[in-house]
């Protein structure tokens, strides 16, 4: 095992400033403000800054580190393959292990004929080429998103991403996107018709607040898109990889898309994204050949982490363990919302993502937690919601300290408004 992580700095004062200072000067960033944070080191649910101060992750990198930082097996994993080879390709010319012996455990555990997966970097990336692959296999031109729905930021996913502000600047898009709202089944049916390549779905909202549909949308969207002819794409890039304590959140309900893309978690913390589907769908992108390509997907050293990430999961009962640790973390934060009745609105989650709504702007909470050691984010569509999506590796210990943050947090928050 690693050693866990002392509170030591590993940079003097000055050196962490100037960071901060080069950092601002020259890395180009959509989020304004200064970074307080200096990253040094990160391990389990553990992030630890240059000045050596110790913080309690529960965001894992926005839902990455699902085996926790600095697995060492995947640490392992990334040395022996980086000593061996990082990068080697000749568009369509070698076969290397790494990637078949992830796409074969991702497609161990995907559903009835989703047996191939073509390999990406990003989940941006898999929404591209699960979108193209839709259009081409179908020859139709339009598709379904929904309202709060994040699926990247390139053309292609920015198109069925809902959140206007982002959209309008960068028209035109893909024309023929329409949006119903999430969870609406009459709306979706009233969308969908015969030039609709594909529905492109979150199976638990992440980005728009983890909100999670009734039972029967996922499978009442099946239903739509075989009427219509339609290919259902369920966007796992946020829920795979064991999150909701199944390897993949649509697996809660009682659906099989034909499409399913994932990253994030995928890589165990690098860079590798997937997209799943039939072997009859992905024929369409060998006529012609080359249709579609990326020169760094599937990566042979994110392969070989992602393998270590994914046999982690299946060793370490990991679904299990979320399934049971988000259980305590979501009656935790039942707890919290009885006693902040006024401030916490509502509570939502499955297995280890999981969220709470506040009545005022989720910011200035998560600034606070982070003020007393706790990392959490807000979410990208929902402006009072604070994602909680730790390690699957949490203890119920850190969970405790966690929730003990949170209360004290919200009580200085009450206290301030009397
Ligand atoms: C559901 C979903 N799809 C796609 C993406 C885009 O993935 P990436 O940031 O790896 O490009 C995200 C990122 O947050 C996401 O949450």
């Amino acid at each position: 095992m690693l050693s866990p992580l002392a509170p030591t700095p590993t940079m003097t004062e000055q050196e962490v400033e100037s960071y901060r200072d080069r950092f601002a000067a020259k890395l180009s960033q959509t989020v304004p403000g200064r970074k307080e944070i200096v990253v040094a080191e990160a391990r389990g649910c553990t992030l630890k800054t240059a000045e050596g101060r110790l913080y309690l992750d529960m965001t894992s990198g926005i839902a990455v580190a699902n085996v926790g930082h600095c697995h060492p097996a995947v640490v392992e994993a990334i040395q022996q393959q980086a000593a061996r080879y990082c990068h080697v390709n000749v568009y369509g010319r070698f076969a290397v292990p790494e990637q078949v012996e992830i796409v074969e455990r991702i497609t161990s555990v995907a559903g009835p004929g989703l047996d191939v997966a073509y390999l990406t970097s990003t989940g941006t990336e898999a929404t591209e080429a699960a979108l193209k692959l839709a259009r081409k296999y179908t020859g139709r031109p339009k598709f379904v998103a929904f309202t709060r729905s994040f699926h990247g930021r390139t053309f292609g996913s920015l198109s069925v991403s809902w959140r206007e502000e982002w959209r309008k600047p960068f028209e035109p898009l893909l024309p023929g996107v329409t949006f119903v709202d999430y969870n609406d089944l009459e709306a979706a049916a009233a969308a969908i018709d015969d030039q609709t390549a594909a529905v492109i779905v979150e199976p638990i909202q992440g980005e728009g607040g983890i909100r999670i549909p009734d039972a029967d949308f996922l499978p009442g969207l099946r239903g739509l898109c075989d009427e219509a002819g339609a290919l259902l794409i369920v966007d796992e890039v946020q829920g795979g990889m064991g999150r909701s304590g199944k390897w993949f959140a649509h697996q809660h309900f009682d659906v099989n898309p034909d499409i399913i893309t994932m990253a994030k978690a995928l890589g165990g913390g690098l860079p590798l994204g997937a997209v799943i589907s039939r072997a009859d769908i992905f024929a369409t992108f060998v006529d012609p050949p080359l249709s579609h390509l990326t020169t760094m997907g599937g990566n042979p050293v994110a392969c070989a982490a992602g393998i270590a990430a994914f046999d982690t999961i299946l060793n370490e009962g990991l679904l299990e363990h979320a399934t049971n640790t988000g259980a305590y973390l979501l009656e935790r934060l039942e707890s919290v919302r009885s006693q902040f009745p006024d401030l916490v609105i509502d509570v939502r989650g499955k297995g280890l993502w999981c969220a709470f709504e506040l009545s005022v702007d989720a910011q200035p909470v998560a600034n606070a937690l982070q003020d007393r050691g706790v990392l959490v984010g807000s979410v990208l569509n929902s402006s009072g919601t604070i994602r909680v999506t730790p390690p699957l590796v949490i203890s119920p210990a850190e969970i405790d300290v966690f929730i003990g943050t949170l209360r004290t947090v919200l009580a200085g928050m009450e206290a301030a408004t009397l």
